[in-house]
């Protein structure tokens, strides 16, 4: 018997399809006879965008004004996890205000690669952190009683072709790295909407994957929500039923539910399949309408909670004889056009637009700082400036100390394209090249959603990683700044030194067909500090204007205790990390890897005991073999630290495990073993899969077809390459005229595929149409 068995018999059959599309872009289908009312989807995830007028995915048309809070891989830095259920709790409630019934956030996948276009609005390299800060948001999100929506589900790595990327990785690594923050997120968060991802995930759509969804997702995590395909997302609908995502976003003018009910007249599909998904949809709609009561949001209690999310989450990563905190009486130059103009949040369907932006420039005419004037100093999109590196270098000799904004530009980070490489501008990096030469006081703030190589870090005394802080960033930063605040972020990912020394840099993006996972589980951390790579800034890793001191470590079988002193003058917080360390694994595995935090504020002298919980199973791996968790016999010490390099304390425990024979013969995968995977040869690579993956380039001679992209008109003559160069030049003419955002959005188009092209357009270019076209293209 289903929940809303009574509706669903009264249902035409036609009535239950309709349900399985949206009606619009944002709004789900209704059926006034039977009262069941639409309800509106949103983004998400770090504010509200609900637009009022025209609607996109991609955040070209304005939307309402709302709160922007920092981006997830901001909020990442604060490893609080009550925060983040606040920051979901104040954007729920907005969502409420605006009768928005689920909010499409939070989004957690792995950062594979720092070029990822998207890294910003993702929280980590490691799926513990990632998925109990997105259980925490979606808690606080959902308990306005509406819907979070955690995405993208699932390995959704890269933007570069997302729609039709096929990542090819290996099953340790899928559960281990990719799956885990969605389970934690799943089982922890208990979100009622769950997205799927556009790309395939080793030859299926994710959208139609009956093992991720059936096995994983429905059976073994329990899921009881509802599966949502990302906008535009759904290939085959049947396929995608069957796999069960209900609901296919957006409209599509009709023609999936006409596929629907095709196929249950022709009995290749169980009407129980549709009432089952239907079922599972009204559930949605009635538990997140009875959240209907606006509240009435308080836009000034918003903003201050928006400023306080961002102090909470920056990182001070360098802080030489103590330059800071800023000192009265020094004179402060402020260079930098990131100071006068902040960059806060990123590009594409999550751009919101803020209730108040106090730029940092700003903020800092507000305290009590001796401000010597503001320079630009660079040109923010690029291209050198001797009269402003002349006028920033004026003013940095006759001031103390000087503060300089640098940064990534807005067209630099976005949705539906990866960044070309991890650098800052050129022109930014003159700058400090210019000032650290006549300067010896030189701070550097640093605006953005990704890392970068900092190639100055050596030669500044300073450096606060601001990165994308929402619209209370210039407050937050001032408020740091001068005191007021002890900043207590730790960086939720890796600061290589080169890109070059990243472990997927040989293999991504993946350009054509497929996205080959060969660094398998050695994400971030898991390598560098497995193979002891040098890197700039280690995982974990933040500065303090105080210091803590670590002791009592005890271990017992549900959790570890111990105590933590703040020893300096200043009140602050301080994130210890547990990294669990196995020394006798018969498998290649990271050398260690996190299972638990714990944030405490501590006043200065105070000291605090602190539990972090951990069972022997959280040091289990996934073997392939069994297809199953499998827990190793042996020795594990459990490290306690501030940073993954920074280790307290420890202790060494020894379990009795499952000991199911490993999944591995080690002889054939020797580079895992060593951990060595920037030259992982093909051989081992499909020994690790178990198989051979499907070719990694498009063949170019083929006829293109409707699940082909736009891109691929590259390689044909005549018509395919005319409108392939003319999207080219389209860019082109965007970048030349200073609008990156804009040329980004070319690359949407560009990675779209055919059968998109009717969906996105509501039907009004038909299947027929696209077929005719594919036709001529297929002549050139
Ligand atoms: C994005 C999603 C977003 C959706 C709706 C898609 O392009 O991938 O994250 O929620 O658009 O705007």
């Amino acid at each position: 018997m289903l929940k809303n068995q009574e509706i669903i018999d009264q249902m035409t059959l036609e009535e239950k399809a309709s349900l399985m599309s949206g009606k619009n872009f944002w709004n789900t289908q209704d059926i006034e006879r039977l009262n069941i009312p639409s309800i509106m989807l949103t983004d998400g995830p770090h504010g509200l965008r609900k637009q009022g007028g025209k609607a996109d995915h991609l955040g070209l048309n304005k939307s309402i004004p709302s709160t922007c809070f920092p981006t997830a891989a901001t909020l990442a830095n604060s490893w609080d996890e009550s925060l983040l259920h606040d920051v979901g709790y104040y954007i729920g409630s907005e969502a409420v205000d605006e009768n928005v019934s689920v909010l499409l956030g939070p989004g957690l996948n792995i950062k594979r690669n720092p070029l990822g276009g998207r890294n910003f609005e993702y929280f980590s390299e490691d799926p513990f952190l990632s998925g109990k800060l997105a259980a925490s948001m979606t808690r606080g999100i959902q308990s306005n009683g509406i819907s979070a929506c955690p995405k993208h589900f699932a390995v959704n790595s890269q933007e570069h072709l997302r729609m039709t990327i096929d990542e090819i990785v290996d099953e340790r690594a899928l559960h281990e790295i990719y799956l885990e923050g969605f389970r934690l997120a799943v089982e922890e968060g208990e979100p009622k909407t769950l997205m799927s991802a556009y790309n395939k995930v080793n030859g299926e759509y994710a959208n139609e994957h009956l093992y991720l969804m059936q096995e994983v997702l429905y059976h073994q995590w329990n899921y009881e929500g509802v599966v949502v395909t990302d906008w535009g997302g759904n290939n085959d609908r049947i396929k995608g039923l069957l796999a069960g995502n209900q609901l296919e976003m957006p409209s599509t003018g009709g023609i999936t539910d006409q596929e629907i009910v095709h196929a249950i007249k022709s009995n290749e599909l169980e009407e129980d399949v549709l009432d089952q998904s239907v079922d599972r949809l009204l559930t949605l709609i009635f538990d997140t309408r009875s959240a209907d009561t606006k509240k009435a949001v308080e836009t000034k209690h918003h903003h201050e909670a928006a400023v306080e999310a961002a102090k909470r989450s920056m990182v001070l990563l360098k802080n030489e004889q103590d330059i800071l905190p800023l000192q009265s009486g020094q004179t402060i130059a402020i260079i930098g056009d990131f100071a006068d103009v902040p960059r806060y949040q990123g590009a594409g369907s999550s751009l919101v637009q803020p209730t108040r932006l106090p730029s940092p420039w700003e903020a800092l005419q507000k305290t009590s700082l001796t401000l010597s004037g503001y320079a630009k100093g660079f040109k923010r999109f690029g291209g050198s400036s001797t009269k402003l590196k002349q006028e920033a270098a004026a003013l940095a000799k006759e001031s103390d100390i000087v503060l300089l904004f640098l940064g990534l530009d807005e067209g630099s980070e976005a949705e539906g394209i990866d960044r070309s490489d991890m650098k800052l501008g050129n022109n930014q990096l003159e700058l400090v090249e210019e000032l650290t030469n006549i300067h010896d006081n030189v701070i550097v703030i640093l605006s953005g959603g990704s890392i970068v190589e900092m190639p100055f870090a050596s030669k500044v005394q300073g450096i606060i990683h601001a990165y994308l802080g929402g619209q209370g960033m210039g407050e937050a930063l001032s408020d740091i700044l001068e005191g007021g605040y002890n900043p207590g972020g730790k960086l939720a990912e890796t600061y290589p030194v080169h890109y070059s020394d990243v472990p997927s840099a040989p293999y991504y993006p993946g350009r054509e067909a497929t996205a080959e996972h060969r660094e398998s589980i050695y994400i971030g951390y898991r390598y560098f500090d497995t193979k002891d790579i040098p890197v700039l800034f280690p995982f974990g890793y933040g500065l303090s204007y105080t210091s803590f001191e670590y002791s009592q470590m005890h271990v017992s079988s549900t959790h570890i205790s111990l105590t933590i002193k703040n020893t300096g003058s200043r009140a602050g917080e301080e994130v210890a990390q547990l990294y669990v360390e196995p020394l006798d694994s018969h498998i290649f595995r990271a050398r260690k890897e996190l299972k638990g935090f714990v944030k405490v504020h501590l006043e200065p002298e105070e000291a605090k005991e602190v539990t972090i919980p951990f069972t022997e199973n959280q040091a289990a791996y996934y073997n392939p073999a069994m297809q199953a968790w499998s827990l190793e016999s042996g020795r594990y010490t459990l490290n306690i630290g501030s940073s993954i390099q920074d280790i307290r304390l420890s202790h060494t425990i020894t379990i009795e495990g499952d000991d199911h024979a490993p999944p591995y013969n080690k002889e054939k995968l020797p580079s895992y073993c060593k951990a060595d995977v920037h030259h992982i040869r093909d051989e081992e690579f499909h020994a690790l899969l178990g198989h051979t993956p499907p070719a990694s380039k498009w063949n170019r001679k083929k006829n293109l077809d409707h699940n082909d992209t736009l891109a691929q008109m590259k390689y044909k003559k005549g018509l395919g390459q005319m409108i392939y160069l003319l999207i080219v030049s389209i860019k082109k003419g965007l970048m030349a005229a200073n609008k990156p955002l804009q040329a980004n959005n070319t690359m949407f188009i560009m990675n779209m595929t055919f059968r998109q092209i009717p969906r996105f357009t509501s039907g009004k270019v038909s299947k027929k149409t696209v077929s005719r076209v594919l036709k001529i293209i297929n002549l050139g």
